[in-house]
């Protein structure tokens, strides 16, 4: 497996591939959600990049950057295990050299849920994807429904700004006790990382009651909420959703497809946590 740091190398280098070219965009600190992400894109294409970017401008002045989780030595040999062609890791100053000044602001998707909480996070996510996607030009690109407002944002800003790549939705991978994996469990104490299961609890009972014939999403919030409540690790509910799937914008009643989402406070840590209804 190659390893680059260089926009201009990995650019000149990509040129020369074989296409199909997949992308898997993360920021390190690699577990089995991600790597669901990679082996997807590994069978779909013969040639596979997947960068590692602690992305900066999506962290908020009072958010982790600076703790985020960051083992590089290790997600590269996770990678090549994996048999992926080329890891691109810059660093901050290849991304953002002095006098970077153009950026890719997202409309109203990207100020609900997650925007509305972290005021410019989507707008430092859809700038460094787009980055991403002009230094590596990939045909398609992986994202986790984990993220699902993510993914909405990307898909919107491909179709908006006519960005020539297929985005490919991998299913959220978790634990055997239904906790969706991310970075930043290993944040949760033993007490907390006993209590986070109630997350995907209350998600999969809100499914549960859509599917036997309850419609009206202020009943599938407060199902939600009701079972957040229960458990006391929860210290706080940022929000609970049932949104249109695409547009995110929350719903009456749910005929179309939607997605029902929750974010909430376990101490200092915040989980987001998703599940799609139809
Ligand atoms: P990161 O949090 O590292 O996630 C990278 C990708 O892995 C995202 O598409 C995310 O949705 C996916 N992912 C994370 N946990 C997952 C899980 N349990 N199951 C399935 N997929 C999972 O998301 C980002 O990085 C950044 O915002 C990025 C897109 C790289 C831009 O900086």
């Amino acid at each position: 497996m190659l390893t680059l740091t260089s926009n201009t190398t990995t650019t000149r280098l990509i040129r020369s591939i074989t296409r199909p070219l997949g992308l898997v965009p993360t920021m390190g600190a690699l577990h089995e959600g991600h790597l669901a992400l990679v082996r997807r894109a590994r069978q779909e294409n013969p040639f596979v990049v997947v960068s590692i970017f602690v992305n900066p401008t999506q962290f908020g002045p009072q958010e982790d950057l600076a703790t985020y989780p960051r083992d590089t030595r290790r997600d590269l040999a996770l990678l090549e295990a994996e048999g992926v062609d080329l890891a691109y890791t810059p660093g901050p100053e290849e991304v953002y050299p002095k006098g970077f000044d153009t950026w890719v602001e997202p409309g109203a998707l990207a100020e609900r849920l997650e925007g509305a909480v972290r005021p410019g996070h989507f707008r430092g996510v859809a700038t460094v994807v787009a980055k991403l996607f002009n230094v590596v030009g990939p045909d398609r690109a992986y994202f986790g429904q984990k993220d699902g407002q993510q993914l909405a944002v990307i898909r919107q800003m491909v179709q908006d700004l006519n960005m020539r790549v297929e985005i490919v939705a991998v299913p959220t991978v978790r634990d055997a006790d239904g906790l969706a994996l991310s970075s930043r469990n290993a944040y949760l104490t033993q007490a907390q990382r006993r209590a986070a299961p109630v997350i995907y609890r209350a998600l999969s009972k809100a499914e549960e009651l859509w599917q036997g014939g309850v419609t009206n999403s202020e009943a599938l919030r407060d199902s939600v909420r009701a079972t957040l409540d229960s458990e006391p690790s929860i210290d706080g509910i940022d929000y609970v959703s049932v949104a249109e799937a695409t547009t995110l914008a929350e719903l009456e009643q749910v005929n179309a497809p939607a997605m029902v989402s929750t974010a909430v406070r376990l101490g200092s840590t915040r989980l987001i946590d998703n599940v799609l209804l139809g």
